[in-house]
């Protein structure tokens, strides 16, 4: 099959109410026709997520915006204008259109344009917006090439094959209050970048209703031990069965395997390593895995967000 073949293949099942899992900039997502809450059902079952967890909904064309939010606020557009298409998840008081299974209840929704042609030409041919979570199971490792979407998910009905992503790590969620805008989850654009258009402004009292992907403390799991390095974690472990994710080169000694991200402490070609590197040691016959913390500042903050929930469990 053609790739143009392939589009049109993962359209006509988009078009179907079927599950399409698709590449975006970011990670694979497991796609679903927006507007059809029966095939939205078939996300949350397929992935086991909770639908207390609300989706994003992609989009390939600005008009869309408006056609499925109530916004006025002029901010969106310079927003748009500079990150779109791109990592960036703007969260917008919502339309009735959009099915409340998709938002979880919540009156608003996450809208983002992807920054893959895939991706776009995959919208525009099935004719509806695509609501899509990552394509791997609730909780578990985020899936960066088609080999990882069938690993955990092989039920679904089309994979839509584009490579590797090309970013590695799920889009920023922001949303805008009166004085300026607030990060729901970190992700590769920062929140320096988006202040060059909209002043960072953090509302303290939140109701703590909202649903932010950040508020689930695991998340982004393998199925074996996952640490973020420390003299604590050092003790604990057995260094020669475990598998280390490497940041600055140091601390390697003993390790059974040792996985190096980038080599030059660049945080960006970290972030596109990192889901497939914890793939990797997850089909490893290491034990355990232990990842070397990275700088939390710019980037670094997605990431030790990653990190941390990664070893959530693990504590
Ligand atoms: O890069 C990405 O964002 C990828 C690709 C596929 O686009 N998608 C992704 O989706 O990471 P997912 O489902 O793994 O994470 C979406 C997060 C959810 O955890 C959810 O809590 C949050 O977005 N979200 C969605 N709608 C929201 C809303 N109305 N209010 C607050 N958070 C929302
Ligand atoms: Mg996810």
């Amino acid at each position: 099959m053609t790739l143009q073949e392939s589009i049109e293949k993962a359209a006509q099942c988009i078009r179907e109410g079927k599950l399409v899992a698709f590449p975006t900039e970011t990670v694979y997502g497991l796609g679903a026709n927006a507007l059809n809450p029966l095939a939205v059902a078939k996300i949350f079952e397929l992935k086991e997520r909770p639908t207390f967890d609300p989706l994003i909904v992609h989009i390939a064309d600005l008009n869309d915006l408006e056609k499925l939010t109530l916004n006025r606020d002029e901010r969106v557009y310079r927003l748009a204008e500079k990150f779109w298409p791109g990592p960036l998840t703007l969260v917008l008081p919502k339309k009735d259109l959009v099915p409340d299974l998709v938002t979880s209840g919540l009156s608003s929704v996450g809208i983002r344009m992807p920054d893959n042609e895939i991706a776009l030409e995959l919208i525009r041919k099935s004719g509806c917006p695509i609501a899509a979570p990552s394509a791997n199971k609730f909780g578990r490792i985020s899936p960066t090439t088609p080999q990882h979407v069938r690993k955990q998910l092989p039920e679904v009905d089309f994979i839509l094959e584009g490579g590797k992503t090309h970013v590695g790590i799920e889009s920023t969620i922001i949303t805008l209050n009166k004085k300026g805008f607030e990060i729901l989850r970190h992700g590769i654009i920062t929140r320096e970048e988006i202040e060059q258009v909209v002043p960072y402004y953090s509302e303290k009292a939140k109701p703590a209703s909202l649903v932010a992907p950040g508020m689930l403390k695991s998340h982004y799991s393998p199925t074996k031990p996952f640490y973020v390095l420390s003299d604590a974690v050092l003790q604990r472990v057995d260094k020669t069965k475990a598998g280390l994710l490497s940041y600055s080169g140091n601390h390697t000694e003993g390790f059974a395997q040792v996985i190096r991200l980038t080599n030059t402490q660049d945080l960006k070609e970290y972030a596109v390593n990192l889901f497939a590197a914890m793939h990797q040691l997850e089909e490893s016959d290491v034990e355990c895995i232990v990842a070397e913390p990275v700088p939390e500042h710019g980037i670094g903050l997605a990431i030790m967000d990653r990190l941390k929930k990664a070893a959530h469990k693990s504590r």
